[in-house]
């Protein structure tokens, strides 16, 4: 581990977690993301029946833990990840981010969270340095230190300081999904939302983003949660894993105590294949990389 990391680190804890802390400032023990009973439907037809997107789904992800939302493609993980960042209003069921209530505290909640998506959206034509300056002064952060921080960020994730001033459009995808998450850094959030961050990725920068992202996880104070239907990944960057089905979740557990689970109970071989296996009836292997249809930025 480097001494500073992203040069950010100053910039995250004490205002935030102060905001953070506002709810309920004697609790340390409030959780980064509180989901409970959340339930969304999508009206696709005035005659069909509507889409049962999110059925009943809770989870808790303590503070400084990287929670894991594994399913395959359409079993939910981007609307729930859109529901927390209020992009989508909820059908039923509450969510806290911090103790705030992201319906009654809107504005709390949108400082303490940033999201980064499968297809992440840039001005193509600008450079990284651009569009990271773009998204500080969207946030109303400081120009100066934004590119300080920004300089930061984009080496320690492997972008020279020499490609900071190329249009990301000349860039590979693995490195604008690295320029992505750089952007969603900037605002240091307390709770970062990552869907999907390395579906779609050749092998070398999927390895690249899941290193980064375990750094984020060591040197913050940042809480993650992870989408994706990579079993490897997930087994080896979270602390605790929803395996969601259909809306869905149908188990839940650290990877190890998930493991455990199928070969106790199931007296199946403890791998997380097995685990999915089990308790979706679909092996992901199946899934086609990077067919999801995302793109909401
Ligand atoms: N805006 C929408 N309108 C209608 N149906 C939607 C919408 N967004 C998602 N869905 C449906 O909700 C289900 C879950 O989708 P999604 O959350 O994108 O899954 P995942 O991210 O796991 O691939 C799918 O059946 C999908 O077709
Ligand atoms: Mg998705």
């Amino acid at each position: 581990m480097t001494a500073t990391p992203l040069g950010q680190s100053r910039t995250l804890t004490p205002d935030r977690l102060a905001v953070a802390a506002q709810a309920r400032p004697l609790d340390a023990t409030v959780p980064a993301l509180l989901v409970e009973g959340v339930t969304k439907r999508f009206v696709v037809a005035r005659r069909k029946k509507p889409v049962l997107a999110i059925d009943d789904v809770s989870l808790r992800l303590e503070r400084g833990g990287v929670f894991g939302i594994l399913g395959a493609n359409g079993s939910g993980k981007s609307t729930l990840i859109r529901l927390v960042s209020g992009l989508l209003t909820l059908d039923e069921g509450r969510v806290e981010v911090f103790g705030h209530d992201i319906v009654r505290e809107e504005m709390a909640v949108k400082r303490l969270i940033n999201r980064v998506s499968v297809d992440a959206a840039f001005f193509k034509k600008l450079s990284p340095m651009e569009n990271l300056l773009f998204a500080a002064r969207l946030y109303g952060l400081d120009a100066g230190r934004a590119r300080e921080d920004a300089i930061a960020i984009l080496e320690r994730l492997g972008i020279a300081r020499k490609r900071v001033d190329r249009p990301v459009e000349q860039m590979s995808r693995g490195m604008q999904q690295k320029v992505a998450i750089a952007r969603a850094l900037l605002t240091s959030p307390a709770l970062l939302l990552l869907d999907e961050p390395t579906t779609g990725l050749d092998p070398r920068s999927k390895l690249e983003v899941q290193s980064f992202i375990e750094d984020v996880k060591t040197t913050h104070d940042a809480s993650i949660v992870l989408t994706t239907h990579d079993l490897d990944e997930a087994d080896r960057l979270c602390d605790r894993i929803s395996v969601l089905n259909d809306g869905r979740v149908v188990a839940e557990d650290s990877p190890s105590g998930l493991k455990r689970l199928v070969a106790d109970i199931h007296g199946q071989e403890p791998t997380l294949h097995n685990v999915f296996m089990t308790y979706t009836g679909r092996s992901l292997d199946d899934d086609v990389e990077g067919e999801s249809d995302d793109n909401d930025d």
